[in-house]
């Protein structure tokens, strides 16, 4: 059930930690990269997040030799709000480790997986309402293609929902692979793929907690402060890398006679970084792994 943590000297490489600085792990999971943080924190503090009880006390018992961090049970859209009521206002690094632990993967009681007939759950937060189940089966058809096309790039979109709305209501995992497998039956990977990936964005609402702190966490980044970013599929990769684009460049229209400012932030990774040859062999879940830095100059 043990997390692999991905690619995680290179995290730590472009976090730079300072021995006294204000750190923060936005996906504490296994605790693989806090672990690493807080083993180079001297006077400094480590804010550790995460929405799933289950990684929260799995991740306490790992780090009961360490005394200078706090771990916040919450979802990391509402970074700025938590540190902000905890006297927090700038900070030296943010990590995010997107997406799942294989803990949470692996057990299928938490709906995560199209291999096993489950429950149709995909919720990381277990206190929040809204299950892959209650969006299957409340959502138009419309929706529910517009979910599986933008977020799973499904091309059988429309016909997977229409489908849906026909054979509701969807009870278990295997509901819904029963109706992928009949849509997509010439696939070569699994066929419920891309939909399941779709849910699991809709129901954490991932792309746009992802959009959100990032403009948070850049406007509390002290000097030399970074913020890096390992994603795991594109449509999370894309929000990080034009990010990183707008916030470090500065447009000034072309007709006015000012001279181009720079932007005081500056990307570090020119080009993703990925895992080694060494690491994807040993870790196959760091096989879609990129990571992008960003810095706020001095
Ligand atoms: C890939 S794991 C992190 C693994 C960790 N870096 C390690 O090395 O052990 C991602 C973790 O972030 C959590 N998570 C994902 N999205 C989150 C969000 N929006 N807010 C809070 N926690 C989140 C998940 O519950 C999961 O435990």
């Amino acid at each position: 059930m043990k997390h692999e943590t991905v690619l995680k000297d290179e995290a730590i490489h472009y976090l730079n930690i300072k021995p006294n600085g204000i750190y923060v792990d936005g996906t504490l999971g296994g605790a693989g990269h806090s672990i690493e943080i807080l083993k180079k924190l001297k006077q400094g503090f480590l804010y550790a997040f995460d929405q799933d009880d289950f990684a929260i006390a799995y991740a306490k018992e790992r780090l009961k030799d360490f005394n200078r961090y706090q771990i916040i049970k919450s979802n990391f859209r509402y970074l700025k709000h938590e540190l902000n009521r905890l006297g927090v206002d700038k900070i030296d690094g943010l990590l995010l480790d997107l997406g799942l632990s294989s803990f949470q993967i692996d057990d299928e009681a938490r709906g995560f997986t199209y291999l096993k007939d489950t429950k149709l759950d995909m919720r990381m937060d277990q206190q929040q309402n809204v299950t892959a189940e209650t969006i299957l089966n409340t959502y138009s058809v419309d929706e529910l293609a517009k979910i599986f096309f933008v977020y799973g790039e499904e091309k059988n979109a429309y016909k997977i929902a229409n489908r849906i709305v026909l054979n509701r209501p969807m009870k278990t995992t295997m509901d819904l692979v029963k109706i992928t497998d009949i849509v997509n039956r010439n696939e070569k990977g699994h066929s419920a793929k891309r939909v399941f990936q779709a849910l699991r964005i809709a129901v954490n609402d991932e792309l746009r907690v992802l959009e959100e702190v990032l403009k948070d966490a850049v406007e509390m980044l002290n000097p030399d402060g970074r913020l890096v970013v390992i994603t795991f599929h594109s449509l999370e990769d894309r929000i990080v890398k034009h990010f990183f684009k707008e916030e470090s460049t500065v447009n000034v229209p072309k007709n006015l006679p000012i001279m181009p400012i720079d932007s005081d932030l500056e990307i570090l990774t020119r080009k993703p970084i990925y895992p080694s040859e060494e690491e994807y062999e040993r870790n196959s879940r760091s096989k879609s792994a990129k990571l992008r830095a960003l810095r706020r100059k001095v």
